[in-house]
């Protein structure tokens, strides 16, 4: 955060920083860190900027609380020359705990200090390396080579006339990996640089006027080593480097307007001024960076009256799913246009077969809507685990047209599977929820699922948006086949009921909190069904287990007399989701066979069902829908039930243990 011309206290400056953390919080929140200007009483002295660094274990809260302990800080001091950098850590390398938490430092001077996001993959030669040369280190990580590589280079500088961004480019050179880093030092002061690699970076632009331009030019290093600086008049009284992936959230209460770097984009903020600067220019390149408007609102990323962000995100859904669906189904006419994807249709329709790549939940999204995909589009449709899709090499064509499904456009796993399936010539569709995201900028074309900013960890009003903008394709695709007409009139009209549906699902908490208060204690919870409920249940499992630390498995009911039957008796609770479709049948034997066993079964069921409610534990009815979308309705009340579980368990709902709300790592 630099606002340079006005000087602000160091308590205000704090402030700013913390909030701004507090809004990423969601994201990893193990240990946190930052780096401002020193307690010197002379810090307004250009030439003796000192940088203090404070870094914590734990929340937010616990480094906020650590801020005001320093007893030697002047709060009240004015700093004119301030760049603050602040990070919230999820661990990767070495454990949670303050000396591996962000920022980095070259050295007990804190001549220069680093954030970072990403993983250093030649980390351990560099480490070595600095090692002989006589540099200690102090964490287990991999980004604290980083810190003293710049020193390194530093001190061994051939003339004092270096720029920052010199020492910045030369270290870049070095390593390997992903990286989004942003750099300040004692010796630059008033200065900082940043830079991307594979990793995210987005920078916010704040200006005391109205912009003057909507693009920064890119200065090439090579063609002029003069001194540079912005063409245009941009003077951008406070700039906020982000190197997170959904930044958006700690920028947007500053500014709308922002900039996304390109990989070995190296930004530099001088004095208020920011320019970008690469070493080369390679042919076809753009050079320039557009200054983009977010469109989102501070309130939407306020929890508002609700005790949790996942809670307000799943009763945000009567909402979600219209905005998914707004301005691209016509209920007058039954048509459904995708304009990310219409260009491209042609294309799709003569395709070998689809394939829809994901992580987590966006990977259960893909479950859900495989079969209804297959039969509208007559398409083989093959649903793949991003990370297990790489690690068999799996065989993709030209032909093959690759979907990659990701809330936050940034999971590596899911970007790395997106990359291989671009090298082998397959047309490649991105379909998330983070405009501006690598995956929405790396595919060939896409659909913006337009849910909203998701800020709890746990994915719930995005899997429900993901699972309409799959509908929809498939509808978009069957537009001409005069055999599937019927079908399709009956899904758009069930998309048009949707929204009051939702509302009415939404209307069973108080029962579902109940039927929370029950089981909260128990230690494990199976969530059974089959056809197109079964994503339901691994997308229902896979909730409770990751806020409320219970054991919880989706099980197919297929499979049940093929092992997990052995499980049930009558103390192992079971979720059973039975549904008027195809499959409601074979659903009612694997009910006999949990009741022949003195089970107790929860069951999801249609409203007026004598026959099921008849052998029930307790149920849960849901308004009946078309088949296809049964699963958009049948999932709100595991998620509304893990989220009471989490409740009642005593657990942080938003940001469970050990996870992290983008996974940018493999
Ligand atoms: C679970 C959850 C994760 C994500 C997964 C992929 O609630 O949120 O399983 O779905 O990490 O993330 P995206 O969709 O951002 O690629």
């Amino acid at each position: 955060y630099l606002n340079y011309r006005v000087p602000r206290t160091r308590k205000e400056i704090f402030e700013t920083l913390v909030k701004g953390l507090q809004r990423l919080e969601y994201r990893g929140y193990d240990s946190a860190g930052i780096a401002v200007d020193g307690n010197s009483k002379t810090t307004t002295d250009i030439n003796s900027n000192t940088i203090c660094l404070i870094k914590k274990k734990g929340k937010v809260k616990a480094l906020d609380e650590e801020l005001y302990k320093k007893d030697s800080l002047d709060l009240d001091e004015e700093l004119c020359t301030h760049f603050g950098l602040a990070h919230t850590r999820w661990a990767t390398h070495g454990e949670p705990s303050a000396v591996n938490s962000h920022p980095h430092r070259s050295d007990k001077d804190n001549e220069f200090v680093v954030i970072h996001n990403g993983i250093i993959t030649n980390y351990k030669e560099l480490k070595e390396y600095l090692i002989t040369k006589g540099y200690e280190f102090e964490s287990e990580t991999d980004t604290e080579v980083i810190p003293k590589l710049i020193k390194y280079v530093y001190d061994n500088r051939e003339n004092d006339s270096i720029t920052f961004s010199t020492l910045v480019e030369r270290v870049i050179q070095q390593l390997e990996g992903a990286f989004a880093l942003v750099f300040k030092s004692r010796h630059f002061p008033g200065e900082a640089v940043s830079t991307r690699r594979g990793s995210p970076l987005l920078i916010g632009v704040r200006s005391e006027h109205e912009l003057s331009t909507e693009h920064i030019p890119v200065q090439y290093n090579t063609a002029t080593k003069k001194k540079i600086r912005s063409y245009y008049n941009i003077v951008c009284l406070s700039v906020l480097v982000s190197v997170f992936v959904r930044t958006n959230s700690a920028i947007i209460e500053h500014t709308n307007k922002v900039l996304y770097l390109e990989d070995d984009d190296i930004a530099v903020v001088l004095k208020g001024e920011l320019s970008i600067h690469r070493i080369n220019r390679q042919a076809g390149e753009d050079p320039v960076r557009a200054i983009q408007t977010l469109q989102m609102e501070l309130q939407q990323i306020m929890k508002g009256n609700f005790d949790a962000f996942m809670q307000k995100e799943i009763f945000e859904q009567p909402d979600s799913v219209v905005n998914t669906m707004r301005g691209r189904i016509c209920f007058e006419t039954n048509t459904v246009i995708l304009g990310g994807l219409k260009d491209h249709l042609k294309e799709i329709k003569r395709c070998r077969r689809l394939i829809m790549i994901g992580c987590g939940t966006s990977f259960h999204a893909a479950v859900a809507t495989r079969q209804i995909l297959e039969e509208l589009t007559e398409l083989p449709v093959m649903v793949e685990l991003a990370s297990d899709f790489l690690d068999r090499n799996t065989p993709v064509f030209r032909d093959d047209v690759c979907f990659f499904i990701s809330q936050s456009g940034e999971t590596a796993d899911t970007l790395m599977a997106l990359r291989y399936c671009k090298a082998r010539g397959a047309l490649t569709v991105g379909i998330t929820n983070t405009v501006g995201s690598s995956i929405c900028r790396e595919t060939d074309c896409g659909v913006h699922i337009n849910a909203g900013p998701e800020i709890g960890v746990a994915s719930t009003k995005a899997y429900t948006s993901q699972f309409v903008a799959l509908i929809m394709f498939g509808l978009m695709m069957s537009e001409d086949r005069l055999s599937l007409q019927k079908r399709r009139l009956e899904i758009i009209s069930g998309l048009k009921a949707l929204p009051e549906l939702t509302k009415k699902v939404l209307s069973l908490d108080g029962k579902i909190k109940e039927i929370a208060n029950e089981l909260y204690q128990q230690k494990s919870l199976l969530v059974m069904g089959r056809g197109f409920n079964y994503a339901t249940c691994l997308e229902g499992a896979l909730k409770i287990k990751e806020i409320t630390y219970m054991h919880s498995e989706g099980i197919l009911a297929g499979e049940l007399k093929h092992g997990p039957l052995a499980l049930i008796d009558k103390h192992m609770p079971v979720i059973m989701i039975i549904m008027k479709d195809a499959c409601y049948t074979k659903c009612q034997n694997a009910l006999q066979q949990v009741t022949a066993r003195a089970g107790r079964p929860i069951i999801l069921c249609c409203q007026d069902d004598p026959e099921v409610t008849k052998n029930a534990y307790q149920t849960i009815e849901l308004p009946q829908t078309v088949d296809c979308l049964q699963g958009i309705l049948s999932v709100i009340p595991l998620q509304l039930l893990s989220f009471h579980l989490a409740v009642l368990r005593g657990y942080d709902v938003d940001c469970p243990r050990n996870l992290a709300k983008s996974v940018t790592v493999e």
